[in-house]
C-alpha cells in the first residue's frame, strides 16, 4: 500500500468528508495533504470552513493551509442538506466551540490555482462536496487543466438521492460538475453505485468503539448520527461514507473495481437535473471520460479503516 500522491481535499464537512480528511491524514496513508478547500454544500460554506478547521485540530493537521471558497453554486441558489448533516453540518460529537486553527486569508480557487500552477503536474483534486470550487479555478486559470494529475471525486452516480435522477453533490451544482466532467482532466468517479456499498452499520460503530482512542471516538459520534438520519431520511440500515472512497482508493486503488466510460452532466432537465448520465452500454460512442467505481472490496474498505484509525493511538 502507499500512494504518495499529493492531495487537495476540496469540501463540505459534513461527517463522511470529516471521516475523508481522518483517512487521509492517518498514518496509513502516504498521501501529503497540500490544502484543504471548503465549498457551499452540506450546509453554509463558512460552517464547512469551521468544521474543516475543526477536524484539522482533532488529527493534528497544524500546517495544512484550509481556504475558504464558494458560498453559492455558479448561477444557482444554494441547496443546503442540513436533515442530513444537522444545523452545524457536523451534528452528533461534541466540539469545541471555536476551532484553534485559523483559515488561511485566500480564496480556495486561488490557492487550488496557484497550488497547480506552481506544482510539477502531480496534485490530484479530491472533490467531495458541490464542484464549483473546482470549475471556477478551470473558469479563472484554464492553464491548470493540463496539469492537473487527476480528479479523484464524490458525485453522481446511474440513480439519484436528492431526486430520483440526481445525487447532492451533482445536483447542488450541476454547471459546475459540466466543467469539470467536460474539461479534459483525467477522472475518477465515486457515485452512489460504489458508495451505498460503504455502508457503516452498528457492527462497525462497536469495531470503531473497541479501538477506544480520541479519533476513533470522534468518528464513532459522527457515525452514531450519521446512522440515525440516513435511517429518518433514507430508511437506511446504516449510514454510507461516501467521500471516505475517494481517499481509501488513493491509498489502495485495489479495494475498487472501476472501468472507463462516458458520464454527461444533465443541466437542462425538468426531472433531471443535475443527474449523471452514465453511459453504462457504450451508446453514445462518445469517448470516455471518466474512471467509474462500481464495486468495493468490503474486507480491505474496513480494514483499511480500522488499521488508520487504530494509527492515532
Ligand atoms: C454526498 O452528499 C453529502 O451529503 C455527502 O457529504 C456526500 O458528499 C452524498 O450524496
Ligand atoms: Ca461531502
Amino acid at each position: 500500500m502507499g500512494n504518495n500522491a499529493k492531495v487537495i481535499l476540496d469540501c463540505d464537512p459534513g461527517h463522511d468528508d470529516a471521516i475523508s480528511i481522518i483517512l487521509a491524514a492517518s498514518n496509513v496513508s502516504n498521501l501529503e495533504i497540500e490544502a484543504i478547500t471548503t465549498v457551499a454544500g452540506n450546509v453554509e460554506v463558512e460552517k464547512n470552513t469551521v468544521n474543516a478547521l475543526k477536524v484539522c485540530d482533532i488529527v493534528g493537521l497544524k500546517d495544512v493551509p484550509v481556504a475558504q471558497g464558494a458560498a453559492k453554486p455558479l448561477y444557482r441558489q444554494a441547496e443546503i442538506a442540513e436533515e442530513i448533516h444537522g444545523e452545524t453540518g457536523l451534528d452528533g460529537p461534541k466540539l469545541p466551540d471555536e476551532p484553534k486553527k485559523k483559515a488561511v486569508d485566500q480564496h480556495a480557487f486561488d490557492l487550488i490555482i496557484n497550488k497547480i500552477m506552481l506544482s510539477n503536474d502531480d496534485i490530484t483534486l479530491v472533490p467531495t462536496g458541490p464542484l464549483t470550487n473546482i470549475a471556477m479555478a478551470m473558469i479563472r486559470e484554464p492553464k491548470i487543466i493540463p496539469k492537473i494529475k487527476e480528479i479523484v471525486l464524490m458525485g453522481g452516480g446511474t440513480f439519484g438521492n436528492w431526486t430520483p435522477a440526481a445525487e447532492f453533490n451533482i445536483y447542488a451544482d450541476a454547471e459546475a460538475a459540466k466543467i469539470v466532467f467536460e474539461s479534459g482532466a483525467p477522472i475518477t468517479m465515486f457515485g452512489l453505485d460504489v458508495t451505498h456499498q460503504a455502508l457503516a452499520t452498528q457492527e462497525t460503530v462497536t469495531k470503531f468503539a473497541e479501538i477506544g482512542n480520541d479519533v476513533s471516538d470522534f468518528v464513532v459520534e459522527l457515525l452514531k448520527y450519521f446512522i440515525h438520519t440516513y435511517k429518518e431520511f433514507f430508511d437506511f440500515d446504516g449510514g454510507p461514507i461516501h467521500d471516505a472512497c475517494t481517499v481509501a482508493y488513493l491509498i489502495n486503488p485495489d479495494i475498487f473495481d472501476v472501468k472507463k466510460l462516458r458520464v454527461d452532466i444533465e443541466t437542462k432537465g425538468e426531472f433531471s437535473y443535475g443527474m449523471t448520465c452514465v453511459d453504462t452500454h457504450g451508446v453514445t460512442n462518445r469517448q470516455a471520460n471518466v474512471n467509474f467505481a462500481y464495486q468495493l472490496d468490503q474486507k480491505k474498505f474496513w480494514s483499511l479503516f480500522e488499521d488508520a484509525l487504530s494509527s492515532y493511538s
